[in-house]
């Protein structure tokens, strides 16, 4: 351990474009692949591919269960799957996964492409809209209602929840991330007191397979299965709108591969992964080191919290070809970090995959084109991408 503070070699409030963070990372790997800032109480970044993939499969050296974000705004609440560090993270983990099978998620289509045809219909028909802060917050409200088996009309109280824990967080409002937080516990609370009392099949209802999964202690508590449905509430809901903005900026400036999916919808699911690699929303999740380690010339002390950036991995130019372009050929894209790696690889990889599918397939064939109708707004760290995407379609 040193006695002086690490330099700084970037500074993670810096204003930021839509292009500019790539700018950045693609230094970073080159000049401080191991980097610091001090920075939100002092912080390590890896920015390589090689290194991230290494520190978030150590689950001895890197855990998850001191802080998973940075900023670190988790009111002190360490909650599962997230919070947990195997072998306490596993039955939590079994648990969701029953209910993320491939059948279950294919069953799931016919109500999840109604949801988002009726939410496009409104916005097309208005001939503007705000794909990140309208689309993309009540959308994934919806599949978080289906996935949950929640009363629907939780859905617009979801989607705003999304919207405010967004403002709330990118302001580093505490007191406002406490209000928000205390009314997704609400859906939580009810949820879970619901399946005590009317168990659903645990392969299709996430809080009943919850409920009945056994730990070597015996039954999960139940402060912890609300502590979960708090926590699966959110990472569904905070990544979309960064994400669905990205792709729309993405699509904006490049007409012709609209008009290649559009003309091609059967290339639209290579088209998510590599949106995926691309616009990677959640630029990075945080692991403590429970030791101190040594990596490439500089040691990151014990209990320091390193934050993975999976959006700069992404764009590792090591591992992936010409990496700030859009390309359908790439062998090795499903080895892309959006989802993470190791033990707490995004348990909605799949859901996720359908959402968007759906998503695209169901934009490009109600528009013959998008337009900017205005600025974007960007989010900040921990995710990347904008929050507000102003949008003008011009209906097929
Ligand atoms: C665009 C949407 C999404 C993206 C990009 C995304 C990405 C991620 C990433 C990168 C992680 C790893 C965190 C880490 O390394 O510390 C993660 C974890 C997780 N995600 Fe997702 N996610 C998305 C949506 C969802 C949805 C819809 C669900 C629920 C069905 C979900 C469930 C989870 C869970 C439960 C974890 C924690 C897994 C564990 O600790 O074992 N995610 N997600």
């Amino acid at each position: 351990m040193t006695d002086t503070p690490p330099q700084d070699d970037f500074d993670p409030h810096v204003e930021e474009t839509f292009d500019s963070p790539h700018v950045e990372y693609r230094r970073m790997r080159a000049e401080c692949r191991v980097a610091h800032s001090s920075a939100h109480g002092g912080f390590w970044a890896l920015t390589r591919y090689d290194d991230i993939v290494a520190a978030v499969t150590d689950n001895d050296r890197f855990i998850t269960s001191k802080i998973n974000v940075i900023p670190n705004m988790s009111l002190g609440k360490r909650r599962p799957p997230l919070g947990k560090d195997p072998p306490e993270h596993t039955p939590f983990r079994r648990a969701l996964d029953r209910t993320l099978r491939h059948s279950r998620i294919t069953s799931m289509e016919p109500a999840l492409r109604a949801h988002a045809a009726r939410e496009l219909e409104r916005m097309i028909a208005a001939g503007e809209g705000d794909i990140s802060s309208d689309f993309a917050t009540i959308y994934p409200a919806w599949v978080e209602v289906e996935w949950l088996n929640l009363d629907p009309s939780n859905a617009p109280l979801l989607a705003e929840v999304a919207r405010l824990y967004n403002i709330a967080w990118r302001n580093e409002n505490l007191d406002a991330v406490a209000q928000t937080s205390a009314k997704l516990y609400d859906v939580a609370t009810g949820v879970v007191e619901d399946r005590k009392r009317n168990p659903r099949p645990v392969e299709s209802d996430p809080a009943s397979a919850l409920l009945a999964e056994e730990t070597p202690d015996g039954p999960i508590p139940d402060a912890y299965i609300i502590d979960t449905i708090r926590q699966v509430l959110v990472v569904g809901l905070m990544a979309p709108p960064p994400l669905f903005g990205a792709i729309c900026v993405h699509l904006v400036r490049h007409p012709d591969l609209q008009d290649e999916l559009r003309a091609n919808p059967d290339r639209i699911p290579a088209a998510v992964e590599e949106f995926l690699r691309l616009y990677s929303p959640y630029r990075g999740f945080a692991r403590t080191t429970t030791c101190d380690v040594e990596m490439h010339g500089r040691v990151i002390p014990k209990d320091d919290p390193v934050t993975m950036v999976y959006a700069s991995a992404n764009r590792d130019e090591r591992v992936f070809d010409d990496p700030d372009t859009f390309r359908f050929d790439r062998e090795n894209i499903r080895q892309h970090l959006a989802f993470g790696r190791g033990a707490h690889q995004c348990a909605g990889a799949g859901l996720v995959r359908l959402e968007m599918r759906i998503f695209l397939e169901e934009l490009l064939s109600r528009t013959r084109g998008l337009e900017l109708a205005g600025e974007l707004e960007m989010t900040r760290l921990p995710e990347l991408g904008p929050t507000s995407t102003p949008l003008r379609f011009i209906p097929a």
